[in-house]
């Protein structure tokens, strides 16, 4: 039987300790300190045991800062590690997969590199934004679907006549993965973003068939809140039922939270791949076993 020791960044202490009980491993705690100039030190509660080290740490926001602690904490396990496997739940980064723009550059490459020159064998994600991100950590890089997790949770909504809802195609699969497993219908809207500004805007019509239904609208991630407030406003012009977002990762920067309640959503359910008010999904059990599997 593998002997694991879980390191939890800062970022994500808590799942990674209930991982590191459903593994039965040695949890070290990454204590980090900042120094006014913002730069981090990291030290580490006590002394991993030889042997596979597992690093928990997403990289959501201080997303460079919490990437840092990642490749920092990766470094050190070096020095006792056999092997070093690398479970960034929420992968910051993730949408810069392609140069959109001449002059872009693809910086999830760049970290699937770094995180490669740091001796790390596996890196386990969650919900990673696009398999063009994933490609770049070539066979060490493997993604879970949080799907059955928040399926498991919204099957105990009581809800009218409910509609799962993609607000883009590129969430296409994923709701209808969700439609599948929540044995329901699913629709996709239509969405563009102006690249330079970042703004979106739902290119869909006349949308019938959510009128009066209860929807439950599926993202991999919430940031700004942009793609759902202008998701949820278009639904409630087509005189839906209540609205429930049921997304992997509620980033919710600044007043993101306010704003998609604003727009009339009912609830946000998130899991806690980024820990905050909606992470109400734990997927521990989800990553416990992938790294079993690893
Ligand atoms: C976009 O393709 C993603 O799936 C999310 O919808 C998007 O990145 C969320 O960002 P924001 O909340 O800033 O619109």
């Amino acid at each position: 039987m593998v002997k694991y020791t879980v390191i939890g960044g800062s970022a994500s202490e808590e799942l990674a300790r209930k991982i590191s009980k459903r593994l039965k491993a040695q949890f070290v705690k990454a204590n980090l300190r900042t120094f006014p100039d913002g730069e981090g030190k990291i030290t580490l509660s006590s002394e991993p045991k030889n042997g596979t080290i597992v690093i928990v740490q997403s990289t959501a926001p201080p997303v460079d800062s919490n990437l840092i602690q990642m490749l920092s904490l990766a470094h050190k396990a070096q020095e006792y590690a056999d092997r070093i496997i690398a479970v960034i739940p929420y992968m910051g980064y993730a949408r810069q997969d392609r140069e959109f723009l001449p002059g872009e550059i693809i910086t999830i490459k760049a970290i699937a590199k770094m995180l490669k020159s740091s001796k790390v064998s596996d890196v386990l994600t969650v919900d990673i934004h696009s398999k063009i991100s994933l490609k770049q950590f070539k066979s060490y890089g493997r993604d879970v679907s949080a799907t059955q997790d928040l399926v498991r949770h919204i099957k105990k909504l009581v809800l009218r006549n409910p509609l799962i809802v993609s607000p883009d195609m590129g969430g296409r699969h994923r709701a209808e993965q969700f439609a599948n497993q929540y044995n329901a219908e699913f629709v996709v809207l239509q969405k563009k973003r102006n690249r330079t500004t970042g703004k979106v805007k739902i290119l869909s019509e006349n949308l019938d068939i959510v009128k009066d239904r209860d929807l439950i609208l599926v993202d991999d991630m919430i940031s700004t809140g942009g793609s759902i407030v202008k998701a949820a406003k278009f639904l409630k012009r087509q005189k839906c039922g209540r609205i429930i977002v049921a997304c992997t990762h509620a980033l919710l920067v600044n007043d993101a939270h306010k704003k998609i309640r604003n727009a009339g959503v009912s609830k946000i359910i998130s899991t806690n791949t980024v820990p905050g008010t909606t992470s109400i999904v734990d997927i521990s059990d989800t990553l416990a076993k992938a790294i079993q599997g690893t």
